[in-house]
């Protein structure tokens, strides 16, 4: 989810504006899901790295959270979206990861899932994955991909990366090892439901060879 700050500027509005505005963006998705039939959307909300920005916007968007938390959850629970959270979560302050786990509990019975990257890193997942496969005394590909955050969610087939930047900037990147990918231009905040029906439309478009022919 990219652009947010890009997305202000144009207007000449305070960033924490375009979080708000981009917080939006998630909440008309999250209810447009259904009917995609899609089983995971994840969304990269948190970087590992976004902790170098201004401690006053780190603060916007950890208010953010909290304030989304406990507006949407209820409607999480009514629609049967199942949170799921990646990334070094149980760090961040002690009254989100309450209110983290909370949510958790309350959607465990949800049938589609909303992924959400929380301080998240690829290659931090991947580091410790890897020190747990070897520690399980066998290093593979199974047992790395059986340790990483994502192991209990499908495949990832899709990626799509808003902004105009053209780059995986640390997500997911062992789950990307086969995925379609997709970059719009479009700024997060206006980022529509529509925008995903029409990448998941080119994706239903591409041929997937997987290294066959
Ligand atoms: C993405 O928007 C939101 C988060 C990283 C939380 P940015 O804040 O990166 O927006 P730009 O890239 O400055 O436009
Ligand atoms: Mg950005």
């Amino acid at each position: 989810m990219d652009g947010n700050g890009r997305w202000a500027k144009k207007r000449a509005l305070p960033r924490a504006v375009g979080h708000q505005r981009g917080v939006e963006a998630v909440r008309r998705l999250v209810r447009a899901l259904e009917p995609t039939g899609l089983e995971c959307l994840t969304l990269y909300a948190f970087s590992s790295e976004n902790w170098k920005r201004p401690d006053e916007e780190v603060d916007d968007l950890m208010n953010l959270m909290r304030r989304f938390i406990r507006s949407d959850l209820p409607e999480f629970v009514a629609n049967k979206v199942k949170l799921k959270i990646i990334g070094d979560w149980q760090s961040l302050a002690p009254d989100i990861v309450a209110m983290l786990e909370d949510a958790l509990a309350q959607t465990a019975n949800g049938n589609q899932t909303l992924a959400v990257a929380l301080n998240y890193g690829a290659q931090h997942e991947i580091a410790r994955a890897a020190a747990k496969a070897a520690a399980s005394g066998a290093v593979s590909i199974e047992t790395i991909a059986a340790h990483l955050d994502t192991a209990d969610l499908p495949p990832l087939d899709l990626l799509i990366r808003t902004s105009g930047e053209i780059r995986l900037s640390n997500f997911l990147l062992w789950q990307a090892a086969y995925a379609e990918m997709i970059f719009v231009d479009t700024l997060w905040p206006d980022f529509e439901p529509a925008h995903l029906m029409q990448a998941l439309d080119d994706f239903a478009r591409r041929e997937r060879r997987y290294g066959g022919r």
